[in-house]
């Protein structure tokens, strides 16, 4: 039988401060209604200055390694999806290895933005499907608070910082019943970069290293692309709606969930909806969606999990999973 990804463990970490909507308009033109009605944020959580990308990366791993009863010496390969690293290099996963105690093996960051957890995982499904790793770590983790700028309220209020991971195995299986990663699609159009970008980085010293959005544009964009990115991953595993037992997509915007459970024909008990208390996580999104479900038991072994996310590039793309 063919080798195939497992989804052997799963965890997440959010810090420990939580700034609600309220407390954003004391010093904000904005109100609690407005968010609420417009994304359905309600909260999200804030990192402390020692709560760093690699910080809470390393936390998330921890406990999906925790959760999949593994070793750090059966950790091979890392890949850390983020747009905030600690520093320009090393990768943030190697501080992520080095928390660890990992001595193994290799690791590198991906720069994707809120499709990152998604880019991430196909690459880790690819190493493992062709032997370069047995043992994978997939993490997204993400301090977008740092690259707010914290006076424009059309982005401030949508984001918030945590880490979520997964632990994959390198396992046996074949079709869509047997359990694995069972297909990934990744998708980019830089044309569309200047929607939804940050004007500077290391290499551009003097700009601000703000977050910068068209917002509605990029409403649009979501709902086209991640309608397709749906279908796509169905049509290539020969399913159709009615074989997906969950939803957890990227957590950017409550209309935006909506119409993707919609599109599928799920029951809204069906979809996995963290962005009332987290708000978008990006790269973290997914993954810390993922745990909740998984740790709470409403995701249960056997279920076929559908991911989606878009991000700044654009990315985006999807992955089906059988749990
Ligand atoms: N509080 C109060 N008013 C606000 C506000 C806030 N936090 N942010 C913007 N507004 C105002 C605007 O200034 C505008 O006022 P105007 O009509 O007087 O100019 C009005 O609200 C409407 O703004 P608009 O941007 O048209 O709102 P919207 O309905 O498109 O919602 C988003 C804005 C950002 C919530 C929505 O576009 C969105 O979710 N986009 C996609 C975001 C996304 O998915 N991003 C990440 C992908 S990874």
């Amino acid at each position: 039988m063919p080798i195939r990804s497992i989804l052997a463990g799963v965890g997440a970490y959010l810090p420990k401060r939580v700034v609600t909507n309220d407390e954003l308009a004391q010093r904000l033109e904005t109100s609690d209604t407005w968010i609420r009605e417009r994304t359905g944020i309600r909260q999200r959580h804030i990192a402390s200055p020692q709560e760093t990308a690699a910080f809470m990366g390393t936390e998330a791993a921890k406990s999906a390694l925790a959760n999949a009863h593994a070793e750090p010496a059966e950790v091979e390969a890392i890949i850390l999806a983020t747009s905030t690293p600690d520093q320009a290099f090393p990768a943030t996963a190697l501080r992520v290895q080095a928390a660890l105690g990992v001595t193994n093996g290799y690791g590198f960051d991906i720069s994707a933005a809120c499709a990152g957890f998604i880019y991430a995982l196909s690459v880790a499904d690819s190493l493992i499907r062709t032997g370069a790793a047995r043992g994978a770590l997939v993490i997204g983790s993400e301090v977008y608070s740092r690259i707010l700028n914290w006076n424009d309220r059309g982005t401030c209020v949508l984001f918030g910082d945590g880490a979520g991971a997964v632990f994959l195995r390198a396992g046996k299986g074949r079709g869509t019943i047997d359990r694995g990663i069972l297909t990934t699609h990744m998708h980019a159009q830089g044309t569309l970069g200047d929607i939804l970008y940050v004007d500077g980085a290391v290499g551009q010293p003097e700009k601000s290293g703000h977050l910068v959005m068209r917002g509605q544009e990029v409403f649009r964009h979501a709902v086209i692309r991640l309608a397709e990115a749906v279908d796509e991953a169905l049509a290539a595993n020969g399913l159709t709606r009615r074989d997906v037992d969950w939803l957890v997509p990227h957590q950017a915007n409550l209309r935006i969930i909506d119409a993707m459970g919609k599109r599928l024909g799920l029951p809204s008990e069906r979809v996995v909806v963290t962005v009332d208390r987290h708000a978008n996580t990006s790269a973290a999104s997914v993954p810390l969606a993922l745990a909740e479900a998984w740790t709470d038991g409403r995701i249960r072994h056997g279920d076929l999990v559908l991911m989606e996310a878009l991000g700044g590039g654009l990315t985006w793309g999807s992955a089906l999973v059988r749990m």
